[in-house]
């Protein structure tokens, strides 16, 4: 249970006010713990939001910079509004746009030190397949909410939508498993999916 006070209120507030969903606050912690002991400075965010995940990478280090992209423009312009008031707007690249069709053409030449997977979650491995080639090697590849509020774990689903949502995200975790990459399933708020972008047992 966290009870850490909170870093940014203003923010918290708003989201529970408008009911944007934001991140569980101790995936949150376990992520800027992965940042630190990472050393990753350089992030690329995939799902703004409001900006609040990025004002708290933000916080891990002021030479820490995010890039990222959010589809909805009033979340976009609330971000904004968000890392200008807290004076960080210049550590802070926000892209307007979906992430299917942003693409990476437009995204710096310089290797992300981490990708923060955090939007639609049906669409978990193109985003995967599409900007971890951005990450440097040995770099961390972040996704949230992996259980899908349990629903990973539910037999019986009527809604159809949901649950072709459930076997993507599925389909998407079998993947990584078998990908031989460095992973982990971390049970902490709705499930976060730790990857290292190297093969497991090499020194790569
Ligand atoms: C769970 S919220 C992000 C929360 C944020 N990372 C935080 O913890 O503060 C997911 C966001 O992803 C955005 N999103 C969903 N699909 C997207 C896409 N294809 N491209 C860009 N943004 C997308 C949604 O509009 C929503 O604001």
């Amino acid at each position: 249970m966290n009870s850490r006070p909170e870093l940014f209120p203003d923010m918290l507030a708003y989201a529970v006010e408008h009911k944007v969903p934001i991140m569980d606050p101790d995936a949150l912690q376990v992520m800027k713990h992965y940042m630190h002991l990472t050393g990753s400075r350089y992030i690329l965010e995939i799902g703004t939001a409001i900006g609040y995940s990025a004002m708290h990478m933000l916080s891990v280090s002021d030479d820490v910079k995010v890039v990222t992209i959010e589809k909805n423009e009033d979340s976009y312009r609330t971000a904004r509004d968000f890392f200008k008031n807290h004076g960080v707007a210049a550590r802070v690249e926000s892209i307007l746009g979906d992430a299917k069709e942003v693409g990476t053409g437009s995204l710096s030449d310089t290797p992300f030190d981490m990708l923060f997977i955090d939007a639609s979650k049906g669409n978990n491995e193109y985003f995967f397949e599409t900007f971890s080639p951005l990450v440097k090697d040995g770099g961390l590849i972040i996704v949230d909410n992996i259980l899908l509020r349990g629903l990973v774990v539910e037999e019986e689903i009527q809604s159809r939508n949901r649950r072709r949502m459930k076997e993507k995200v599925d389909m998407f975790n079998k993947r990584i498993a078998a990908s031989g990459m460095l992973s982990s399933f971390l049970p902490v708020g709705d499930g976060l999916l730790i990857i290292s972008k190297k093969e497991e047992g090499t020194n790569a």
